[in-house]
């Protein structure tokens, strides 16, 4: 079994899971009973990745006894506001076809539209109501977070950022530490292909014996972050599970992250994904 983290409000959480954007609800459902199977207990989806049935159908099947499994789910940006996200959970839970939800995250702040303390209002309700465990953010800055703090008096549990050795997110990481939010680090192996051919990162692997797929996702947990890499294929899926048999020295931690910055998906002081 992989090693779990313990978050502020006491509930564990896998040191790496499954994600699953952009697949659809068949292939997200073979996903995930194939991680499930290779011992993944950690599941990331969302609502706008239109797929929570699929995975619901996985979760449900039996594979593996429902209270073992972590399903995270996330509240779109056309769903803000405190009626709006009561809506939009049950609308979640109901395609997941779960009585509760393990981890709830509010996927994008939207600072333009502004109410997302009103969304945040709304997960503590849920979770004051036993329909969602745990609860956080995605995309959050440390300024958005801070907000959050002051207006509700609740931190969230996890912010699921982009990170990977070209965002290696040093300032936020820390932020997240000092008040006692985990970090979870979506795209983590880049997105991109360039990551996983690039040289240092071979040489690094050769010495440890392991893939380049591994070495990245090695450094997250040496980081401290939880690492949610996609794959629909249970080969690489078995792989990247298995990273916490090696240690990455000093040197080769810096030498992962040695590189241009640089995102692949959306600011979120800007982005607005409804
Ligand atoms: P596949 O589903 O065919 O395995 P990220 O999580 O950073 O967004 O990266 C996901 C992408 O990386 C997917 O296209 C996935 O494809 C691929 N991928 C996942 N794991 C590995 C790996 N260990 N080696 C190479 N490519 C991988």
């Amino acid at each position: 079994s992989i090693p779990t983290h313990t978050l502020n409000d006491g509930t564990t959480l896998p040191a790496l899971g499954l994600g699953t954007w952009p697949l659809g609800d068949d292939e997200a459902q073979q996903a995930v009973l194939s991680a499930l199977e290779a011992g993944y207990r950690l599941i990331d989806t969302a609502t706008n990745y239109r797929n929570e049935t699929g995975v619901g159908r996985a979760v449900a099947s039996g594979v593996v006894p429902r209270e073992e499994i972590v399903v995270t789910t996330k509240l779109p940006g056309r769903h803000h506001g405190y009626e709006e996200t009561l809506a939009s959970f049950e609308e979640s839970r109901a395609r997941l076809g779960l009585q509760y939800v393990d981890l709830y995250l509010i996927h994008w702040p939207l600072p333009r539209v502004d109410r997302y303390v009103d969304s945040w209002k709304a997960m503590i309700k849920l979770r004051e109501d036993g329909l969602v465990r745990s609860i956080g953010v995605s995309n959050f800055t440390a300024g958005h977070i801070e907000r959050l703090e002051k207006e509700t008096g609740v931190l969230p549990s996890v912010n699921q950022i982009e990170l990977h050795p070209f965002l290696p997110q040093e300032d936020l990481r820390v932020f997240h530490a000092g008040k006692g939010v985990l970090t979870e680090s979506w795209s983590p192996l880049g997105r991109g292909t360039s990551l996983l051919q690039d040289p240092a990162v071979a040489r690094i692997a050769r010495a440890h014996g392991v893939t380049p797929g591994q070495v990245v996702l090695r450094w997250h947990t040496q980081l401290g972050a939880v690492p949610i890499p996609k794959s629909a294929n249970p080969e690489r899926q078995r792989q990247n599970l298995d990273v916490f048999g090696f240690e990455l020295s000093e040197a080769e931690m810096t030498a992962v992250a040695d590189r241009t910055h640089r995102r692949v998906g959306g600011d979120p002081e800007v982005h607005e994904e409804f």
